[in-house]
């Protein structure tokens, strides 16, 4: 659904952000661009959406070369959410979230109806909607960023970063829900992290990247925790350093959680008969499959 082909960007100053870029973002996917910061992830998303056009190379949505889309037209079927939310501070919750739909011509009574959907699918109180951004907490801020890039209901969503800036519980929570929005959903969701964890997390697809947008690997979670594809790959892991030393631990409601050498869970694992002795009813589960996190078998990860 989105391809990049040999794409590079060199900005005017001469920096090239991207070299000689190839990539297939599948249909319905939550890929996963990961990397320091400067390698390159926010150019590579910006061309999707024509923020940014490549000085060689394509990108195609659906197989079309966007370069020959109306820039606004584009947007208006792609979702943007931004590192700090991005939401219009003098707009209240519903106004910003309607902000698309209103442009795309929705009447106002129905873009209130879609502004309470979202509010509902993003986990957000309904009361909050006449509130003001900065009358919100940051992982509330957040979500209306989130709800808002889908409030169109667009093909692509592109989240740059969109759970940087909040707390580690609130991320984690904020992930949780993206993974079980997701498989509700079934957008094709490019995401842009340099936290491993997040895309570890998140991932079908993960796509590690170094200086020049240069793949380091690209496979599934579990591919880059079972076979780390070099000693980059090993270091941004934090394999060499034991961080991701797993083990399993049962939780209060029977599910099997996957937990780091930090004790903090990594994800549940959803494969039925993984522990066939205490889990009589391991038949699918609602969202089990849509977990992420280390998919099970990751516990072979090498550990330190
Ligand atoms: N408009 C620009 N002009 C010049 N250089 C830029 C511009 N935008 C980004 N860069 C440079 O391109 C490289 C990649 O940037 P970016 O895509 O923002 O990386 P990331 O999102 O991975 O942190 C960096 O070296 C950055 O300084
Ligand atoms: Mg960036």
């Amino acid at each position: 659904m989105i391809s990049y082909r040999s794409v590079t960007k060199r900005f005017a100053d001469g920096t090239v952000a991207v070299r000689d870029f190839s990539l297939e973002v599948p249909r319905g996917s939550l890929t996963v661009l990961a990397g320091s910061s400067g390698c390159g992830k926010t150019t590579l998303m910006r061309m999707v959406n024509r923020m940014v056009d490549p000085t060689s190379g394509q990108v195609l949505v659906d197989g079309e070369d966007v370069a020959g889309r109306n820039p606004v037209a584009l947007r208006r079927r792609i979702g943007y959410v931004m590192q700090n939310s991005g939401l219009l501070p003098h707009r209240t919750v519903a106004q910003n979230i309607a902000t698309v739909p209103r442009l795309n011509g929705m009447d106002r009574r129905a873009a209130r109806r879609r502004t309470g959907e979202m509010m509902d699918l993003v986990g957000l109180d309904a009361q909050l909607a006449d509130r003001y951004p900065a009358q919100l907490s940051g992982g509330q801020q957040q979500r209306v960023g989130v709800a808002r890039g889908l409030a169109a209901d667009p093909d692509i969503l592109l989240m740059d970063e969109p759970f940087g800036a909040v707390d580690p519980l609130v991320r984690s929570e904020l992930q949780r829900q993206l993974r079980q929005l997701h498989g509700q959903i079934g957008t094709t969701i490019l995401f842009v992290t340099h936290d491993m964890d997040e895309a570890l997390a998140l991932g079908d697809q993960i796509v590690l990247l170094r200086t020049g947008a240069q793949v380091d690997q690209q496979g599934t979670p579990r591919q880059f925790v079972a076979e780390p594809a070099n000693d980059f790959v090993r270091t941004f892991l934090g394999l060499d350093r034991g961080q991701r030393t797993l083990h399993r631990e049962r939780a209060a409601d029977g599910s099997v959680v996957v937990v780091d050498a930090h004790g903090r869970p990594a994800g549940v694992l959803a494969e039925p008969g993984d522990q066939p002795e205490d889990q009589p009813d391991a038949g699918p589960h609602p969202g089990a499959t849509a977990e992420a996190g280390p998919r099970p078998g990751s516990q072979d990860a090498p550990t330190a």
